[in-house]
């Protein structure tokens, strides 16, 4: 059936009703109001709120508040390392360094190594720890301020967190886990430990912590706000977007299974990204070169122009100008490609070059900047 939409932390599938997923998930539309009131307290907001990628949320309304009654917050996200980022891996990380440089708070960025290894059963322990290393890069080469900053791999930071790990895992069972994330007799129970671990960085402080993600990380705040306030601490808030879509079409995740079609990886070199955009990407472009002046694409599924309005083109009366020249049959789906190409070639170089400086810079988040230090020599019970 059309309607038909899987969301879970591990598969995102079909035409997704996102309004649907938020009644289904009991979260938040981001109201109007609330907008306007992020809009007074730090300016211009970030193309992706404006455009409603970041569209819902949970208690966002009270992180505004504590930040307003200066109490603050802090922000907190993660990755499960892979071979490989690919851009769609980029949507909370660059938000979140957006929150980060307007309400300079602390940023925890939790690499779940214990995740990757036990996730998938062919994947071997060195495997992981390479991706790891090569993520964290990445993640780096974005540019988060490196006092404020502590990315961690659980199997590294497990030493100062594991009587807190224990006392979160002893409020919950196993129905629990049955219900929220549909685990069964089959799964190892490493993997049915493990979300447990997920929500202990909301705990890292005891102010609010808010968690930029897509929404199919929603399930971790559910088992986390089941168990906050037992242990002493809030219940976290969580602001969540959309997906950003494989080339091939609006619908799903871009994902890194079938990469090689579906998605663009940060490692991409320029032929490659423009051989992918040309082949694979889904146009909103009409049969015939006549058919499309007279027209005109449809920009609602055209994969090119859906990418450039949630990463790639952040000037709105840029975007308004591709989005009418499209639909009127001035542009053609060539030439759609064709700017996405560059914008993503230059972001890659620049990427590239940032990445390569990051290498320095690894010690800096993992252990001896101003955060990180502080991190090392905290425990909690
Ligand atoms: P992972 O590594 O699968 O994904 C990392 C983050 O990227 C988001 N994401 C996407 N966002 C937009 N469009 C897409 N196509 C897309 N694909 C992935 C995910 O929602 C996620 O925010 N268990 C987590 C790792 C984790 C985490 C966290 C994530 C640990 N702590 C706290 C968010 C916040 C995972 O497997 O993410």
């Amino acid at each position: 059936m059309a309607d038909q939409f899987t969301v879970t932390p591990w598969e995102v599938v079909g035409s997704i009703d996102y309004d649907k997923l938020t009644r289904q998930f009991g979260t938040s539309r981001i109201s109007i109001e609330l907008k306007e009131r992020m809009k007074k307290d730090f300016g211009e907001l970030h193309p992706m709120l404006r455009r409603d990628f970041f569209f819902s949320h949970r208690d966002l309304d009270l992180v505004l508040k504590d930040h307003e009654q200066g109490k603050g917050f802090f922000l907190y996200t993660g990755r499960k390392p892979s071979k490989g980022m690919h851009i769609g891996h980029l949507v909370p990380l660059v938000f979140t360094k957006w929150l980060q440089n307007h309400f300079k708070t602390n940023l925890y960025i939790e690499i779940t190594d214990d995740e990757g290894f036990l996730h998938k059963k062919e994947r071997q322990w060195d495997e992981v720890q390479a991706a790891a290393y090569d993520n964290i890069l990445d993640i780096i080469a974005l540019g988060f301020d490196p006092n404020r900053t502590f990315i961690f791999k659980n199997t590294e930071y497990v030493r100062n967190v594991y009587p807190l790990l224990l006392k979160a895992a002893k409020r919950v069972t196993g129905s629990t886990m049955k219900a929220i994330f549909g685990f069964d007799d089959s799964t190892n129970v490493g993997i049915s430990m493990y979300p447990v671990y997920q929500t202990i960085p909301t705990f890292f402080e005891k102010k609010r912590c808010l968690i930029p993600c897509a929404i199919d990380q929603d399930n971790y705040w559910r088992l986390q706000r089941d168990i906050a306030e037992g242990l002493g601490y809030n219940k976290t808030a969580a602001i969540h977007s959309k997906f950003l879509p494989p080339l091939t079409g609006v619908t799903g995740k871009m994902s890194s299974s079938a990469a090689a079609e579906t998605a663009i990886l940060l490692t991409d070199d320029e032929r490659t990204v423009k051989n992918k955009v040309n082949k694979y990407a889904f146009s909103g472009g009409r049969a015939t070169l006549e058919e499309h002046r007279k027209l005109g694409g449809d920009t609602s599924i055209d994969v090119p122009y859906q990418w450039l309005s949630i990463l790639f083109e952040p000037d709105d009366a840029k975007l308004r100008q591709i989005h009418d020249d499209y639909r009127s049959g001035k542009m053609l789906s060539g030439e759609m490609k064709m700017l996405l190409i560059e914008k993503i070639t230059a972001f890659l170089k620049t990427h590239r070059e940032n990445k390569k400086k990051a290498e320095s810079q690894i010690e800096i988040f993992m252990k001896s900047g101003k955060l990180a230090k502080e991190m090392w020599t905290r425990t909690y019970e």
